[in-house]
């Protein structure tokens, strides 16, 4: 319709249009906003802005189905977040001597279907043959029938190295490296990642970007399941294709190098409660990333993807994404033209920011 309407009508009716709806809008919401079962009613009928993150939440769930079983992937979500909550009983204190009764079953089912698998990437499965053996090392497994069939099905089927139980098991706090610089060092490294809009007419070198999605992926994501994807664009035309779809890039998106668009995937999530995840976890990663870059000789700028059904349909298109994944920011990277413009962007104080609840 909106297509439509584009076509047959010039662009000052389309820009009346555009008011005249954005006005009517405003004139429903204090009705609306009046309680949660109107609101209900403005977003299924007269509000259209939800419904294709609906779709591609719904279209996830579908996806998580055959992702948990086909092993088609090179990780597996239900896997990653089993061993994650195996991991987190070996470090219960006190130790239960039994527990995860109620998935450890299904959790070996899906690492036996997983070693099958050609795609399986095989670091995760290092990891959840580790723990799973430590596991039954630790367990009291004579206490259950269960544990005792699955124990030996385990033991049977599975042959893991003594120093592969230690290298990706639960280790204490002390054996992490303690940080090296002081407070002040690395609020100083902090403030040199500033949002940089004028790059360089130069390559970016693919291996560095590599490096910063590396230690991107050191950010924290809830069970560890890392729903996200960095698509890194450095060819053109569609480097400038990308950049001139986000909105906030006027002025200067003819000048980015390398755009990066972070992907989230709702196919890591049974449930739709878990819906903003992607957004949380993806943006965690973004900012690491960001970090990493100017100890790599690189810089960049977020760039705002808000949530515009015909812009997403467009990058959906340009970058292949399935139905289920979402562009959650682009960022601009490049090497900084050294006399670009940096806009000072003051910050709010830790006064302003922070509330101590009493
Ligand atoms: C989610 C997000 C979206 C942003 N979108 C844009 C954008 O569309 N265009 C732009 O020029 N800057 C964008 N920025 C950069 C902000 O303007 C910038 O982070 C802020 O002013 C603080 O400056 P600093 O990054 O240099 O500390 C965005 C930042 C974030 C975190």
């Amino acid at each position: 319709m909106r297509q439509l309407l584009k076509k047959i009508l010039p662009p000052f009716a389309i820009n009346k249009l555009k008011r005249v709806q954005a006005s009517f809008h405003r004139k429903l919401t204090p009705f609306f906003s009046k309680s949660p079962f109107l609101s209900r009613i403005y977003f299924t009928f007269l509000n259209s802005s939800y419904h294709r993150e609906q779709f591609a939440n719904l279209r996830g769930m579908m996806a998580y189905k055959q992702r948990i079983n086909e092993h088609k992937n090179s990780s597996n979500p239900l896997l990653r977040r089993n061993i994650h909550r195996i991991e987190k009983g070996l470090i219960m204190k006190p130790l239960k001597p039994v527990f995860a009764l109620d998935y450890i079953e299904q959790t070996q089912q899906i690492y036996f279907a997983s070693l099958k698998s050609t795609n399986h990437q095989p670091e995760e499965l290092q990891w959840a043959g580790a723990v799973l053996a430590k596991y039954y090392n630790v367990v009291k497994i004579e206490q259950s029938d269960l544990l005792l069939k699955l124990a030996n099905e385990f033991k049977a089927n599975v042959e893991v190295e003594f120093e592969n139980i230690n290298q990706f098991t639960p280790y204490s706090h002390s054996e992490l490296v303690k940080p090296k610089f002081t407070y002040q060092e690395f609020y100083r490294f902090i403030k040199i990642r500033r949002s940089t809009r004028w790059f360089k007419q130069a390559e970016v070198c693919r291996e560095k970007i590599k490096q910063a999605i590396e230690l991107a992926s050191q950010a924290p994501s809830a069970c560890n399941r890392q729903p996200y994807q960095f698509f890194v664009v450095d060819k053109q035309p569609l480097v400038s294709k990308i950049s001139k779809l986000a909105i906030g890039s006027g002025g200067f998106a003819h000048n980015i190098p390398t755009i990066v668009a972070v992907v989230g995937d709702y196919s890591f999530y049974e449930h739709e409660r878990d819906r903003h995840v992607i957004y949380i976890d993806a943006s965690l990663a973004a900012m690491q990333f960001m970090q990493a870059l100017p100890t790599l000789g690189l810089s960049s700028c977020p760039l705002n993807w808000p949530e515009l059904s015909v812009q997403d349909r467009k990058i959906s298109k340009l970058l292949s994404l399935a139905e289920y994944k979402k562009v959650i920011m682009l960022i601009a990277v490049g090497e900084a033209e050294t006399e670009g413009g940096i806009p000072y962007s003051q910050k709010k104080t830790a006064e302003q920011l922070t509330h101590f609840v009493e």
